[in-house]
């Protein structure tokens, strides 16, 4: 006979993948949250484009290379986040070029270009990323994605990990939009398929999990308490009563010291931290699984826990970020503008 099971499969149908979405164009308008990064990036991306600025582009991003994720920032490149502006149009907004702006301000910029390029596991390395991950969860603990682009981590658990809850913290607008309606098309699916079930069904009614382990009827009936969606800066949130982190933080590399710094002030002892690609390297964690690259995912999987009073630990060795020898990264954006002018 139908029952939650049939609802929790049907919920999990609607969960979409998102990395091809379609991107939407950062504000351009100077007040706006991304006025200042739209002004930056297209000053920066004139003078790749154009080919009597392009020694100054080099000139001025060389000693800056650490910074950039590849050898050409996501943003320069014709599928970024930047809208088209013709410089006439940002003449009028009053954007600088590239002459006006200083290099603090590209150091920023390059940080903030780096974050926001879109990635998530596919659907194969998130089912064997939850396989290895479910020993560990903690029933009832409530699950945190920092950074949460499109949602599908934070819904993928909610339905199929035992967690409490599950909250998704993400930057830009439209992503967070995104994450929502898709949070709404998957309520509605439920709403759908509890509406066909032969009768309500009962609070001591269980439902297996897909990776091991029962829950109690609320698990489904309340998916809309479970979940939230934040638009707001991973820096603000407030990580302190979280069983587990995660982070799909492949590209965060200049913001990991921070990152480790704010989590290992803010976390309450035993919270689980999962990241992509980087070690969470500040002492306050303790490395509780490793899953090398080509074994969950096509790039290394770290789990930690928090653990030990601050007070008394060493200093946390600084830098995730790795700087390719000048010439080389050089002939890599030259090869690069040579390309954009062979059209290719
Ligand atoms: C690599 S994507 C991962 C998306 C999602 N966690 C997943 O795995 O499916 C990283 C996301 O972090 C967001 N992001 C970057 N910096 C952020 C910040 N400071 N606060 C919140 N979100 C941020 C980006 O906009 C992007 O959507």
């Amino acid at each position: 006979m139908a029952g939650l099971a049939d609802v929790l499969e049907a919920l999990q149908r609607t969960i979409e993948d998102g990395e091809l979405h379609r991107r939407q164009h950062l504000e351009a308008e100077m007040g706006s949250q991304f006025g200042r990064h739209v002004e930056i990036g297209l000053a920066l991306r004139e003078a790749f484009e154009q080919p009597e600025l392009r020694d100054k582009f080099i000139r001025r991003l060389k000693p800056l290379r650490r910074l950039i994720i590849g050898n050409l920032p996501a943003g320069v490149q014709r599928q970024g986040l930047l809208p088209e502006l013709s410089p006439q149009q940002r003449t009028a907004m009053g954007h600088r070029r590239l002459d006006d702006i200083p290099d603090s301000e590209l150091e920023q910029w390059l940080i903030d270009d780096g974050r926001m390029i879109y990635g998530e596991f596919k659907p194969h390395e998130l089912h064997h990323y939850f396989t290895a991950i479910a020993p560990y969860v903690k029933p009832g603990s409530a699950m945190i994605d920092l950074g949460s682009g499109l949602g599908k981590v934070v819904l993928s658990a909610a339905l199929s990990l035992p967690f409490g809850s599950c909250t998704g913290v993400e930057l830009l607008p439209y992503r967070h939009a995104m994450a929502q309606q898709r949070f709404d098309a998957m309520l509605a699916a439920g709403d759908a398929a509890l509406a066909a079930l032969p009768g309500p069904p009962t609070p001591d009614e269980v439902v297996a999990l897909p990776y091991g382990g029962h829950a109690d009827a609320s698990h489904v009936l309340r998916l809309k308490e479970r979940v939230r969606f934040i638009n707001g800066d991973l820096f603000d949130a407030d990580v302190s009563q979280a069983g587990l982190i995660f982070m799909y933080c492949t590209c965060f590399a200049p913001l990991m010291d921070r990152i480790g710094e704010k989590l290992a002030r803010e976390l309450p002892q035993g919270c689980l931290v999962s990241t992509t690609t980087f070690q969470l390297r500040h002492p306050a964690f303790q490395e509780v699984a490793h899953f090398p690259s080509g074994t969950v995912a096509w790039t290394s999987v770290y789990l930690y826990v928090r653990a030990g009073e601050l007070e008394g630990l060493p200093p946390a060795p600084a830098s995730y970020l790795y700087e390719p020898p000048e010439e080389q990264w050089e002939a890599a954006v030259r090869e690069q503008m040579a390309a954009l002018d062979a059209g290719a």
